[in-house]
């Protein structure tokens, strides 16, 4: 198959050009490398079935070969990088994912979108389904990224309605692994960096706040599942398997043998105090459930980060 993913060169984007490329697909990455970075893909470039197109997806993309799939993962997803950059964020959103339906309905393709808990917002709901509506500022510093997914969410429905597209979209929780970038201020990635140089870990709030995290290779193996699967609704993939912050903060102090100590902080406007995915339909129509532990995730990404810092 040939494959365009937006946003191929970041992290998840990144674990999915190499595992479509070994599986014998064509990949085309479409990145702009705001947040994510060439390094990632390096290895691939040599590959006569990866082409990389630098290009930002908020402009329009065109492209001569036939495509199968359009896999919209582009968007600045950390709150750091979002809150820095909400114009561009919501573009990505809006437009980017405009551009990519576009390709989709031009090459008779199927489309995937990257969608997020973050449409849940602070739930009042615990765990989320996909049923749950959500809880949204609509006017807050991460509206930018939450109302740009639920907007995203909405076009690809449209095009589903009005135009027939065949469409997927998951939910994403909380997911980690190596290819993080170090400095994006992201939960794991950020305590793994502070302990790593020795530094205190930064715990905003009590640390009371719960999380859940799932590895990188649970994700890719559900994406997949979601690809095969017909089923046009939303899906949330994570791990629903609930930590505190500080419960993670611990377990990476043990982990990485560091003892730097935890730092308090204020809680950020607007940080969700619950989050945990309810993966019942992922059970049920994909037979798809995390296999990694926090434990052994966290030691495959502490081991990347040992090798990158
Ligand atoms: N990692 C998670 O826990 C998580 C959770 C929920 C949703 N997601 C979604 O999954 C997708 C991938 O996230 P990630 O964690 O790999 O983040 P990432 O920042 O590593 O990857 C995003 C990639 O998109 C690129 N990009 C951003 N805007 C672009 C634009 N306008 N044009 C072209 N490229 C652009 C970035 O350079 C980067 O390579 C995002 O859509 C994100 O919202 C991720």
């Amino acid at each position: 198959m040939n494959i365009l993913i937006s946003g191929g060169s970041g992290f998840i984007g990144s674990h999915l050009c190499k595992k479509f490329l070994a599986q014998g697909h064509r990949v085309i990455c479409v990145d702009n490398f705001i947040t994510g970075r060439k390094e990632n893909v390096e290895d691939l470039i040599t590959n006569d079935n990866f082409k990389l197109y630098e290009h930002d997806i908020s402009e329009p993309f065109f492209i001569e070969s036939d495509i199968d799939w359009v896999l919209h993962f582009a968007s600045i997803a950390s709150p750091k990088d979002y809150i820095a950059y909400p114009i561009k964020t919501l573009k990505s959103g809006l437009l980017g994912t405009h551009n990519c339906l576009g390709i989709a309905k031009a090459k008779k393709a199927k489309f995937f979108l990257a969608s997020t808990s973050e449409i849940y917002g602070d739930p009042d709901i615990h765990p989320q389904p996909e049923e749950y509506w959500g809880r949204v500022n609509s006017i807050g510093i991460r509206s930018c990224y939450d109302e740009s997914k639920r907007a995203a969410e909405a076009l690809t429905y449209a095009y589903y309605r009005q135009h027939g597209l065949d469409v997927r979209v998951i939910r994403i929780f909380n997911t980690y692994g190596p290819n993080m970038q170090a400095d994006d201020g992201r939960v794991v990635s950020n305590f793994i960096v502070q302990a790593l140089r020795s530094q205190p870990i930064t715990v905003y709030g009590q640390g009371d706040q719960t999380r859940s995290f799932c590895y990188i290779d649970d994700l890719i193996a559900g994406i997949l599942k979601v690809m095969g699967a017909y089923y046009y609704l939303p899906i949330n993939l994570g791990n629903p398997a609930e930590f505190t912050v500080l419960e993670l903060a611990q377990l990476t102090l043990k982990l990485v043998g560091a003892n730097s100590g935890i730092e308090y902080f204020p809680l950020p406007e607007d940080d969700p105090k619950q989050r945990k995915p309810d993966i019942t339909k992922a059970k049920e129509i994909l037979n798809w459930q995390p296999q990694v532990s926090l434990e052994q995730g966290l030691k495959n990404t502490i081991a990347y980060f040992k090798s990158k810092i």
